[in-house]
């Protein structure tokens, strides 16, 4: 059975992009760890790893497609890949991609996204608006965020609407040797949730 898993990068104020939609305090950052318990290897390759599908919203997908024309391969080749637009938008070339521009509710594709990622995981890539529709149709099974130290102070937030099911349940708190921390949430199952 796939999870679903929507996993993303945070400022520490829970932010997932600044408000015109740039990532420079993502891609830019260059820190350090110096904590005292050691610092957890793997990260965004392992996680790949595990993904048998995934899902965006299409103003992410239209970030990715602004960043291939200044060169680059679609990063997700070999895994189906759905955009939700009521837009008709460019799909890139190349070997192994398998992008479906779709215009639907997240529930009516459920099945075929899930059998599609069959017992992996199928990543929700975001944002914020694409993983609030998830969250209210109960789809989302866990949230992975990898908290960058800095303060944004007003941008994109992580999830475009509160979810329902209270508190969720954190599952692992894994520093990383750049000073980022991945932390992983079940939902529902929290303190009062
Ligand atoms: N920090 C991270 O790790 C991370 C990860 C992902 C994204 N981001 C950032 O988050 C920002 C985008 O987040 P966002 O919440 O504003 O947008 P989004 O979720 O990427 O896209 C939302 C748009 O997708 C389309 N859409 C969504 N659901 C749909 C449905 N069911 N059917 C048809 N169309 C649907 C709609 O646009 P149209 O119908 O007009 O196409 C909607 O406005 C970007 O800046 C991105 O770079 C950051």
């Amino acid at each position: 059975v796939a999870r679903t898993v929507y996993y993303c990068a945070v400022s520490l104020d829970g932010h997932i992009a600044e408000a015109d939609d740039t990532i420079g305090w993502l891609t830019e950052y260059d820190g350090t760890y110096d904590g005292d318990a050691p610092p957890v290897e793997g990260g965004y390759e392992d996680f790949y790893a595990e993904v048998g599908a995934l899902v965006s919203g299409s103003v992410t997908y239209e970030w990715i497609l602004g960043h291939l024309e200044l060169g680059g391969d679609w990063p997700y080749a070999g895994k189906p890949c759905w955009v939700l637009s009521s837009r008709d938008l460019p799909v890139p070339g190349g070997e192994g991609v398998d992008v479906r521009i779709v215009n639907a509710p997240v529930a009516a594709l459920w099945d075929e996204m899930a059998a599609a990622a069959g017992d992996r995981v199928l990543w929700v890539v975001g944002g914020g608006n694409v993983a609030s529709q998830f969250a209210d149709e109960g789809l989302l099974d866990e949230v992975r965020v990898t908290v960058v130290p800095v303060v944004l102070a007003r941008g994109k937030p992580l999830f475009e609407r509160r979810p329902p099911g209270g508190p969720m349940q954190l599952t692992a708190v894994l520093p990383r040797s750049n000073g980022m921390v991945e932390l992983r949430y079940r939902i529902g199952g929290g303190a009062s949730g």
